[in-house]
């Protein structure tokens, strides 16, 4: 028997944690047991707990009791027990992963790897279903496992979204204007768009314009409570605040062309009918439709390559360990205590 830990939280106050124990029972024909090694922890995370009931994030790996519930995390597994040949104890792979020590699979095997195709997540998007294994996967690198497991789900994000206003030729705006600009997915979106004929104009709060600026990613840098020029301009909203993005409509009038939310880092759940919901799995669709799976990975992967290059630089990561540490990462990330120039890895 195997021993696994697990933290649930409560789903209407997700500051209230536990760690439950419990006994792995024996595989069944077809299962998979991945053993959690590493994970990065960010407020993307935070979200998946905030709209979880909206988009389906608790199913993917229940546990607990009524009203709890499991955060997913992006991050690095072993296989240690298969019943499936192709994928033998030893086997590493990246995927979405359950805030546990671990996770049993039942995989259908892909060119990449596998998806899990275990029953209760088989209505949630695919994108969240696929494991990559690290051998057949083109960008991955052992030495830059940290920065894969904090940012490779947040810069496809950022490359999607990005490449989705070049598509649209901007609306016809030459501005960009982002939210929570020090967060992750916002600067690996203005670093996708540097260079691409657009003025980008980070909004972020007062402690965290220093940061912003430094990144030198942002053409302009203000705090939240500065007024932007009036000029066409598109809002990439990672904050989900309505006083910011009220405050830009008031501003902007006409000007505002396009107000996408593709965040919610303040954490309020509200939808505004004058912002339309960025979900990066259709663009992924979109584009795998028509650059074809290995024409996306190949532009991906340059993408990301360009990236890691500099990520490195800009924000340092901070190593952890264990149920403990996890559970004390996540109040930090959940209360917005983490500083934007630290990234929080932990292993399990
Ligand atoms: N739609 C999608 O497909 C998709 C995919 C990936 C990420 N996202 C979203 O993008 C957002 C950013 O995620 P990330 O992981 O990149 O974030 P991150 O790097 O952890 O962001 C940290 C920043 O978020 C703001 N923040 C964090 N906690 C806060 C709190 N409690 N109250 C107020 N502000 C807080 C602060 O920025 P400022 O001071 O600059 O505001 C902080 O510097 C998340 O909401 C995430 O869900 C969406």
């Amino acid at each position: 028997m195997i021993s696994r830990w697990t933290v649930v939280a409560d789903r209407d106050d997700l500051t209230k944690t536990e760690v439950l124990h419990d006994e792995l029972p024996a595989l069944a024909d077809g299962e998979m047991l991945l053993r959690v090694s590493r994970v990065g922890l960010t407020a993307n995370n935070v979200t998946y707990g905030v709209i979880g009931d909206m988009i389906g994030y608790w199913n993917f790996f229940p546990a607990g009791g009524p009203g709890q519930g499991v955060i997913p995390l992006w991050g690095l597994a072993d296989v240690v027990e298969s019943t499936v040949d192709a994928l033998p104890a030893g086997t590493r792979v990246y995927g979405y992963l359950p805030m546990a020590s671990h996770l049993v699979v039942r995989p259908r095997l892909t060119s990449a790897g596998f998806v899990d195709a275990s029953d209760h997540r088989a209505e949630l998007p695919a994108v969240y279903n696929s494991y990559l294994v690290t051998t057949q996967d083109p960008a991955y690198d052992e030495r830059l496992e940290d920065l894969q497991v904090l940012y490779r789900p947040l810069f496809l994000t950022s490359f999607l979204l990005a490449d989705r206003l070049v598509d649209n030729d901007f609306h016809g705006a030459r501005t960009v204007v982002i939210s929570s600009a020090s967060s992750k997915t916002a600067f690996g979106t203005a670093q996708r768009l540097r260079g691409a004929g657009v003025r980008v104009v980070g909004l972020t709060s007062a402690r965290n314009v220093e940061f912003t600026k430094g990144l030198g990613l942002y053409d302009t840098v203000l705090p939240y409570d500065a007024s932007v020029d009036v000029e066409p301009s598109v809002y990439l909203d990672f904050s989900g605040s309505d006083e910011v993005r009220s405050a830009l409509h008031d501003r902007l009038g006409s000007d505002l062309v396009k107000d996408i939310s593709i965040g919610l880092t303040h954490q309020a759940a509200s939808q505004d009918v004058r912002s339309e919901f960025f979900f990066a799995p259709d663009q992924l669709r979109k584009r795998t439709a028509d650059w074809g799976s290995e024409g996306l990975a190949q532009r991906f992967g340059e993408a990301w390559r360009g990236f890691t290059a500099q990520a490195g630089e800009w924000v340092a990561v901070v190593q952890h360990s264990g149920p403990e540490e996890l559970v004390g990462v996540w109040q930090a990330v959940l209360a917005g205590r983490a500083k934007p120039d630290s990234a929080d890895v932990i292993t399990f």
